[in-house]
């Protein structure tokens, strides 16, 4: 029987032990045994699917990954040490010297930095597309094309790219579809309806959603996951399994607290939208928004970030960071408590200035993850930090 979304994300469990816990265990081990020398040879022969050692798998993960496979609706998945380690595993494992990567050009930092400091060294090279401008990618595809990579919602910046067409670009091209579903998680958004090839989650984000533990995962085709398998099994990026159990247990609350955590947030945009102080507020669901209609297509809510623009500049921006009272002033996202950040000098500081503002980052652009606090204390921690710069 299929179940409903919420269901899935608790009831999606491992096989009960002989103790019958309730709630899953955690299974803190490096490796498992085996009654006898034929059934060691046969389990790392691969023929059977019997646990060998924590970096190759083990409960907790499975786990997890049974868990966002439901979600995402993908056949196979594989659980990670971190975000970025799941990034660059698919591009490792799937990519060879020579290959080339179509990506959107708002991404992540880090993965800008692999794709222009990285991958190069592999004589990989990325051609970037507007996000703004999604029609050009047809131009840059070239004969060694094997990827097309891009967020959606982006980071910093939360644009829209539409998954439909994204899907339909790559399915005519035969190229592979890499999305970044971060911002989104499954709950608000699945990539793999409308074409993705793999998805990519750094679950240290809403997934965790108490800024405890890092984790990433990718899930997606099976016979791609195979491939990245076999590269992550000899690369040592394995999830540990007390962040896997973490995480597992996370899932069965994504909904509810996504839910709680997008309606704050766009209580906060419509607030700051009438702010004297504030240029320009962007978030997903906003009909200011320039992709809010196909926001609106394919997203159930629209993510728990806001970003707006100060006058002011680079100045303004770490003014207003100085004045903030109760918010966090930390690296991470997607966390109960709610956290500001001036992208231009931390997460994109790497950038250039021109490729920062190719992609919507100004000096001025301050990116708020919003928690689960009451959003009035939220509203007036804001408020009163805008009031005195
Ligand atoms: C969109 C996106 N992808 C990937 C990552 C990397 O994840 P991690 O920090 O878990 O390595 C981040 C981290 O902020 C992110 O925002």
């Amino acid at each position: 029987m299929k179940k409903h979304f919420e269901t899935e994300a608790i009831r999606t469990q491992i096989e009960r032990t002989q103790y019958t816990e309730h709630s899953s265990p955690l299974f803190l081990t490096s490796s498992f045994v085996f009654d006898d020398a034929e059934q060691m040879q046969a389990s790392f022969a691969g023929e059977n699917d019997k646990n060998i050692y924590s970096r190759f798998s083990n409960p907790n993960n499975k786990e997890l990954v049974d868990k966002i496979c439901v979600m995402e609706e993908a056949e196979a998945g594989i659980a990670f040490a971190s975000g970025m380690a799941a990034v660059y595993t698919s591009f490792a494992a799937l990519l060879k010297s020579g290959d080339h990567i179509v990506s959107a050009r708002s991404i992540f930092g880090s993965t800008h930095s692999l794709f222009t400091n990285v991958f190069p060294k592999w004589n990989i090279e990325t051609s970037y597309f507007s996000v703004d401008k999604p029609e050009g990618i047809e131009d840059i595809i070239q004969s060694n094309t094997k990827v097309i990579y891009a967020e959606t919602p982006t980071n910093p910046g939360v644009d829209i790219l539409d998954l439909a067409f994204l899907g339909a670009v790559a399915k005519k091209h035969n190229l592979i579809l890499i999305i970044d579903n971060c911002f989104a998680t499954p709950y608000l958004q699945q990539p793999i309806k409308y074409g993705a090839d793999l998805v990519i989650h750094s679950a240290t984000k809403l997934i965790d959603g108490q800024g405890r533990v890092l984790g990433g995962l990718i899930v997606g085709k099976g016979d791609l996951i195979a491939e990245i398998h076999t590269f992550y099994k000899n690369t040592g990026s394995a999830l540990s399994p007390f962040n896997a159990w973490i995480l597992s247990k996370s899932l069965e609350t994504l909904a509810v607290r996504v839910d709680r955590h997008c309606e704050n947030a766009l209580t906060l945009a419509l607030h700051l939208e009438k702010h004297p102080k504030i240029i320009a507020v962007k978030y997903p669901f906003l009909t200011s928004h320039p992709q809010y209609a196909i926001a609106k297509k394919q997203m159930r809510h629209g993510g728990n970030i806001v970003t707006f623009q100060l006058d002011g500049g680079l100045e303004a921006g770490q003014a207003f960071l100085n004045k903030i009272e109760i918010c966090s002033l930390t690296a991470n996202l997607g966390d109960s408590r709610t956290i500001v950040s001036h992208p231009a000098t931390t997460t994109h500081s790497k950038l250039s200035p021109e490729d920062r503002l190719e992609v919507g980052i100004t000096d001025g652009l301050v990116r708020l993850s919003i928690g689960l606090e009451n959003i009035k204390d939220i509203i007036a921690d804001i408020d009163q930090a805008l009031d005195k710069i």
